[in-house]
């Protein structure tokens, strides 16, 4: 079903970026840094039909919140049918996720998760939404991302100064992630303008 979904928004919109949701050991290796024993705001970038959130709402408590910022109208409306008070959805851009958040009264994310084709995004859009994204994070939040090569090594650790990569093969296509801490950086490191 959900595979599907994603050949038919693929077809009109290129940013899909997949022809079908991240496997079940995608989502838990990307996860694997979370402490659900605390009470959450997580946000996610291209949340696609939300198999990231069937996974984190059955682990989150019911204080915690689920935050999804998914550009494709199609999805939005697949997504909004998650029944469930902890979760908002948003038909945007990532890089609009402060504005979002602060919407929906969070100063701070504990995490954000991002799936978004960082790939096909302009060098400067890609600097405000990682600069954004790491002004959004507690002192020792996390942004876990995943694309399909190595290429927003760099970028991540332009932002935060240090991110560890590893490999999930078990994934159509194998999928790279990236696991950044926000207070990992290097004292003056941290490049927080716009590029
Ligand atoms: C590779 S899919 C990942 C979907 C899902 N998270 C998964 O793991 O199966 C990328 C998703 O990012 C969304 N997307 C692309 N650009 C975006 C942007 N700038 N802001 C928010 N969502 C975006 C696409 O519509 C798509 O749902």
């Amino acid at each position: 079903m959900s595979t599907l979904a994603y050949l038919k928004s693929l077809i009109k919109d290129r940013n899909v970026a997949s022809i079908t949701p991240s496997s079940r050991y995608t989502v838990q290796k990307v996860t694997r840094k979370i402490d659900f024993s605390r009470d959450l705001t997580i946000v996610e970038y291209g949340p696609g039909t939300g198999v990231f959130a069937e996974y984190l709402l059955e682990k989150m408590s019911p204080a915690s919140r689920l935050i999804m910022i998914e550009l494709n109208p199609d999805f939005a409306e697949i997504l909004r049918r998650i029944n469930d008070p902890r979760v908002s959805v948003h038909q945007e851009s990532a890089e609009q996720a402060e504005a979002i958040a602060r919407n929906c009264g969070a100063q701070q994310a504990d995490y954000i998760l991002s799936g978004i084709p960082f790939s096909f995004l302009p060098p400067p859009v890609k600097d405000r939404i990682l600069s954004a994204t790491h002004r959004l994070l507690r002192e020792d939040g996390y942004f876990l991302a995943y694309q399909t090569s190595t290429h927003l090594k760099e970028p991540i650790r332009k932002h935060f100064g240090k991110v560890d990569v590893s490999f999930e093969i078990r994934n159509i296509p194998p999928m790279c992630i990236y696991e950044a801490q926000k207070n990992g950086q290097m004292p003056g490191t941290a490049v927080n303008g716009e590029g």
